[in-house]
């Protein structure tokens, strides 16, 4: 089976103490990866942390950092992100190839690759999986996260229709890191995970819990399954 990777989301803690969260959710209760949701109030209707921030968060800890770009133009943060410590760079294939930016998203996957970061790219729930499949996006990248929201906010309901989407891709691409974001936790992973997730973002179910670390290992564990 494939390896669980566990990535909480940092938009669910204290950003006002996000430092010592980060190296706590790693250190102290065993996640994989920092999930960064980085929301320009354009591409969604929320703002929350830019490469300046991930700057910052970078000088404290050695944690894999994993930016999920939810933005206008996100060739424009490619340098930026590179020059901040980012280790894996996420666009939305819904963000290129239209009239107010033509640039092909398999050119924005070269370029983050050319900038020497792991690229993933994103579909929001909307959007057909088959996007990625003929045109060999899904070959090309690192990783695929499939939406399980509407990006925009944590805290949202599951949409268990997206699986789907998951089975096709892990039929297709057996050793692809298939991400899932969005109302994951205890009651939705085994669906996920049956689906063939393995890279698991979780925000509110981790970061309201009591036992954080609890949660992260049962979620690693239903991938594990
Ligand atoms: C939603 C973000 C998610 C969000 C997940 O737009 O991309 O990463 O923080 O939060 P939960 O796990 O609470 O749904
Ligand atoms: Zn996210």
């Amino acid at each position: 089976s494939l390896k669980a990777i566990i990535a909480p989301s940092m938009l669910s803690s204290d950003f006002a103490q996000l430092a010592k969260e980060a190296n706590e959710i790693v250190a102290v209760n065993g996640a994989d990866w920092l999930h960064m949701d980085v929301m320009d109030g354009h591409f969604v209707n929320n703002l929350t942390l830019g490469a300046p921030v991930i700057q910052c968060l970078r000088k404290h800890t050695p944690a894999f950092l994993d930016c999920h770009l939810m933005v206008e133009r996100p060739q424009d943060y490619i340098t930026p992100f590179k020059n901040a410590g980012a280790n894996l760079f996420t666009f939305h294939y819904e963000a290129t190839g239209i009239p107010g930016n033509p640039i092909t998203p398999m050119e924005v996957v070269q370029q983050v690759k050319q900038a020497g970061m792991f690229c993933g790219i994103s579909i929001r729930p909307p959007t057909p999986v088959d996007v990625l499949l003929d045109s060999g996006l899904a070959a090309a990248v690192d990783m695929v996260l499939i939406m399980t929201v509407n990006p925009g906010w944590g805290g949202q309901s599951f949409m268990g229709e997206m699986m789907s989407k998951v089975h096709t891709l892990r039929e297709r691409y057996p050793h692809l890191l298939i991400q899932v974001d969005g109302g994951l936790g205890p009651d939705t992973i085994d669906t996920a995970a049956r689906a063939g997730a393995n890279v698991i973002v979780a925000g509110s179910s981790v970061f309201k819990a009591a036992d954080r670390k609890g949660v992260i290992e049962t979620l690693r564990t239903a991938v594990a399954a």
